[in-house]
């Protein structure tokens, strides 16, 4: 027997978000403090959404890799929370912190416990876990990636990697920091390296819509495995509805009402929970680091679908 579709298709949808998206003005400036992203041109722009059994709509440069950044701090933090359980959040919060991604000024007063796992410092701490239990946290990623998205050829530019590890001061101060806090288990230059290389990554719209499938299907893989519990995966919504966006996270539900990871590659990746995942990229960015064009869209697409979590 033949599976049916539903007759809904997201593809006059996408169509008509990126004929608007076209027609608007001001699209941020690409991030410019790693030189190996300040050369993305900020006119350029994907959106991919993909169905819990795989189906995949895209428009634009949905097949373009681009610089995934702190997208994979969700991969990586459900691939710890599937490892390690509840252990982790003893080493890292559940709080939006209010502050610019790579801010230390919590730091000190709390201990050297980050106050979430997708601020800069959180990130640090779940990669270094996951290079414990794995032995390296940036292949684990990769392969994870490669199997949700079927995309062998995803990988980690290297030219960002050393980019990022040249202009990487804060994050080396912020592994420093928190280490002398007794937080961080692994060698500091080990973690950066692993760190610095995760955030290297490149995939496409279509591929991190597919790999974010997991948290539409209830932590279920593509495979049909089990990743994470149900209830794990409601947390890691939970958690990137209130901190996938940095301090501007309030902003973000109010306008797009879903769970959502920004990077300052330009992409977002959003879930529906139980319908459908999304990933949307545009280079040029606002002050906090989130996309402009990809907030935009997918503020279009809650508002046209009336797909939301509230
Ligand atoms: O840690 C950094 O500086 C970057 N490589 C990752 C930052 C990032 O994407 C944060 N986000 N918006």
């Amino acid at each position: 027997m033949t599976k049916s579709k539903p007759s809904l298709t997201f593809q006059p949808v996408l169509d008509r978000i990126a004929a608007e998206i076209g027609e608007m003005p001001g699209r941020g400036r690409p991030a410019a403090y790693i030189p190996a992203l300040a050369a993305c041109d900020p006119d350029r722009f994907g959106m991919a959404v993909a169905e819990p059994d795989g189906t995949v709509y895209g428009v634009g440069d949905w097949r373009q890799p681009f610089s995934a950044q702190s997208i994979t701090k969700v991969f990586t933090l459900a691939l710890d929370l599937a490892r390690e359980g509840d252990a982790l959040w003893e080493h890292v919060g559940r709080e939006p912190s209010g502050n610019p991604f790579n801010s230390l000024v919590q730091l000190e007063y709390e201990n050297g416990i980050p106050r979430n796992p997708f601020i800069n410092a959180g990130a640090l701490v779940v990669t270094d876990r996951l290079q414990t239990q794995t032995g390296d946290a940036a292949e684990a990623l990769i392969a994870f990636l490669r199997a949700e998205s079927g995309n062998d050829q995803l990988s980690i530019n290297e030219a960002v990697a050393a980019s990022e590890s040249a202009h990487g001061d804060r994050n080396a101060a912020l592994g420093h920091f928190m280490a002398s806090y007794g937080n961080i288990g692994n060698p500091v230059p080990v973690l950066l390296n692993q760190y610095f290389r995760q955030c290297s990554v490149e995939a496409s719209c279509a591929d991190l819509a597919l790999a974010t499938g997991f948290l539409a299907r209830r932590g279920i893989r593509a495979d049909g495995t089990r990743l994470l519990s149900g209830s794990q995966a409601k947390q890691v919504n939970a958690i990137m509805l209130t901190c996938g966006t940095y301090d501007a996270a309030g902003e973000f539900a109010y306008r797009v009402g879903l769970p959502g990871k920004s990077g300052v590659g330009g992409g977002i990746i959003a879930v529906v929970p139980g319908h459908c995942t999304l990933c949307v990229w545009s280079p040029g960015l606002d002050e906090r680091g989130n996309s402009v064009s990809g907030v935009a869209a997918l503020d279009r697409f809650t508002t046209l679908t009336g797909l939301s979590v509230f």
